[in-house]
């Protein structure tokens, strides 16, 4: 049976989020425009992202722990994961802190993903953008935001909702990437046409840091962390060739086949390992 992505105007899913996080007195939801700076339903991205950018259960753990030693002593039980794409944090989410998770992202395309993989019972998932949250003041206790603030339209009213809905000691994690960072990431030789479009389109990590502190949020933590995307490089060539990333994307076919062909060649040994800028913010009291 065909899965069919839930509207966040649909009474059913409303009820449901409400036991979830409890919950959703967004009424005006039902004409909230679905904000995206990229339309990911416009691309191929949700039958590739799965497998493009998949992360080994490892590494998963390892951003698990990363986000359990900056929530220590909470009591987690609601967690808001934005612009949860095909879902790759929300079940770990669930499991970890043994809480509800509520995925929202406006593209139908990667929520369906998201629905047909997902196996959590306390993971649910709803068509919204960061910009109009579908979710209660004050009702979740972390706000997880994995490569997605690139793409809010409107990044000061994104640290506003977070606010609004996240309980007093609750806390945003952003999960990240920053133009400060192209030297880093490892295709940017195979590929230099991205370096340019990364410039353009990953906000500084500084311009990240001030619209939460501009929303009255305190930094708790700003660092790196180096995640293995890939074991050697013929794994990760064939992780690049299926094009999961909206810079890559962006590319002419002929510099991109350039690229894969220059990476097909690489003989330096692995694993390939990428820097993700990570910070933790909290309510300002
Ligand atoms: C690179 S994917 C990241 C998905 C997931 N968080 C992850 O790390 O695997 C970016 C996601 O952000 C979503 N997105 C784009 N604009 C958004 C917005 N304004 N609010 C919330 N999510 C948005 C896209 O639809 C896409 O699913």
């Amino acid at each position: 049976m065909e899965f069919s992505p839930p509207e966040i105007t649909a009474g059913a899913i409303i009820a449901k989020l409400n036991t979830v996080a409890s919950a959703v007195d967004r009424m005006p939801l039902a004409g909230a425009p679905l904000l995206s700076a990229m339309d990911y339903d416009k691309t191929e991205m949700a039958k590739t992202y799965r497998t493009g950018r998949s992360l080994e259960p490892e590494v998963l753990q390892q951003w698990m722990d990363v986000v359990a030693a900056h929530v220590e002593g909470k009591d987690v039980q609601a967690i808001l994961d934005v612009g949860c794409g095909t879902g790759r944090f929300s079940e770990a989410l669930a499991e970890e802190f043994n809480a509800n998770v509520v995925g929202i992202d406006p593209s139908r395309t990667m929520l369906d993903e998201a629905q047909r993989h997902c196996t959590h019972s306390r993971v649910f998932y709803a068509r919204g953008s960061a910009e109009f949250i579908p979710l209660k003041t004050s009702s979740v206790d972390v706000v997880f935001i994995s490569m997605a603030f690139h793409h809010f339209t409107d990044p000061p009213a994104v640290a506003e909702e977070c606010r609004r809905v996240l309980r007093p000691e609750g806390r945003v994690c952003l999960r990240t990437g920053s133009w400060e960072k192209i030297p880093a990431y490892p295709y940017v030789p195979y590929f230099p046409g991205t370096a340019a479009l990364i410039e353009k389109r990953l906000p500084s990590i500084r311009f990240q840091r001030e619209v939460f502190e501009a929303a009255s949020f305190d930094v708790l933590f700003e660092g790196e962390v180096w995640q293995q995307i890939a074991p050697d490089f013929p794994t990760y060539a064939d992780k690049i060739a299926l094009r999961a990333d909206s810079i890559l994307v962006s590319l002419e076919d002929k510099e991109f086949d350039a690229g894969m062909a220059m990476l097909r060649a690489e003989k330096a040994p692995g694993p390939i390992v990428e820097p993700i800028d990570f910070l933790v913010f909290g309510k300002h009291t």
